[in-house]
């Protein structure tokens, strides 16, 4: 069976975690890129990671580069790039550089990939998924955003610690944008099969609820010279394999919609099928009142973060 090819652009601390764990689980061959600027890094990272293969056991090729002729028809491409959050920065405050960034990035994928599914994690995540599809021009289906994996991530993580139960046993949904809006769902909240409200009052949920909504600032903080990469690249892995693999995963991931939800044509975070072809279905669930208003707000957001960034691109 043919190998699948998987390039990350950005070999910094998402695109090498990313790398490391996509070639742990052997989901392909690996191209990681940088711009030439930092030298031979790329190259360095990609031989290290080739030489961990016989002690960790998983055959594939990882190949570090500057050039894009390197990532030529690759199946998935995962976009990095670009600046990470700095202590007393918001995401927000990446949108000038990263939009130029990332714009940058689209069109090299375009015309080196121009079969392939784009997962885009760059900050401010909800702006770079339109961006990227705004250049690239790809079918809506192949172009999606990681936000809401990690995001649940970090609430299962944090459920688990109240709760003193296994992480595996939490099975959450969020929705909408990247941390600082994103929607929680209590009703889509189960633990072993028991509905979370059952376990937990409403406040101390709500206290859990927003240290995820801050999880990113909150890891910024501790690590003072940049953002989180174990989580956010463990969240990829889990997409490029649902990809890869054509799991037909139901995660939740920046996706674009139109008429679902009534959003009217932007990327937002909705749970979704992700398969060989991308997001094969936007799942639509009956959201109660409050959680329409939240998931409202949400999208707001989300609008006017991609109206800023027209003004700047
Ligand atoms: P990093 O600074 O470690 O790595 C970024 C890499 O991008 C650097 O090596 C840099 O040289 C490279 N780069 C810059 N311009 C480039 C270009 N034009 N082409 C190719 N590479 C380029 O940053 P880190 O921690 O890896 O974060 C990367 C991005 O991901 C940031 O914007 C960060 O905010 C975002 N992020 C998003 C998450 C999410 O859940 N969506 C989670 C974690 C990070
Ligand atoms: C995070 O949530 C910075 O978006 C990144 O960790």
């Amino acid at each position: 069976m043919k190998r699948a090819k998987i390039s990350i652009i950005g070999a910094g601390n998402v695109g090498a975690t990313t790398a490391h764990w996509c070639a742990a689980a052997e989901l392909g061959d690996i191209v990681l890129l940088d711009i030439p600027a930092v030298g031979d890094m790329p190259k360095g990272k990609a031989l290290d990671l080739m030489q961990s293969s016989p002690i960790m056991g998983f055959d594939c090729q990882i190949t570090g580069t500057s050039d894009y002729a390197d990532t030529a028809n690759s199946d998935v491409v995962v976009v990095t790039a670009g600046i990470a959050r700095k202590p007393g920065m918001s995401r927000d405050d990446l949108l000038s550089t990263n939009a130029k960034i990332v714009g940058a990035v689209a069109a090299e994928i375009k015309g080196a990939s121009p079969g392939a599914v784009v997962i885009v994690v760059s900050n401010p995540l909800d702006a770079m998924v339109q961006r990227t599809w705004q250049v690239t021009g790809f079918p809506t289906q192949r172009i999606v955003g990681q936000a809401g994996v990690l995001d649940t991530a970090r609430y299962r993580t944090f459920l688990a610690m109240e709760l003193g139960v296994s992480v595996e046993d939490i099975s959450a949904l969020l929705m909408g944008g990247h941390g600082d809006t994103m929607v929680p769902l209590p009703s889509c909240t189960s633990v072993g099969g028991i509905p979370v409200t059952q376990l937990l009052s409403t406040e101390r949920l709500a206290q859990i609820v927003d240290r995820a909504r801050n999880g990113g600032a909150e890891i910024v903080g501790l690590l003072k010279t940049g953002s989180a990469y174990y989580a956010p690249a463990a969240a990829v892995t889990q997409m490029v394999e649902a990809i890869v693999r054509d799991k037909k995963r139901l995660l939740p991931c920046a996706a674009y919609c139109d008429k679902e939800y009534g959003v009217g044509g932007y990327f937002v975070g909705v749970p979704v099928v992700l398969g060989s072809g991308g997001v094969e279905r936007v799942i639509e669930l009956k959201l109660t009142a409050q959680e329409t208003a939240n998931f409202q707000k949400s999208v707001a957001a989300v609008k006017e973060l991609v109206a800023a960034m027209a003004k700047l691109v």
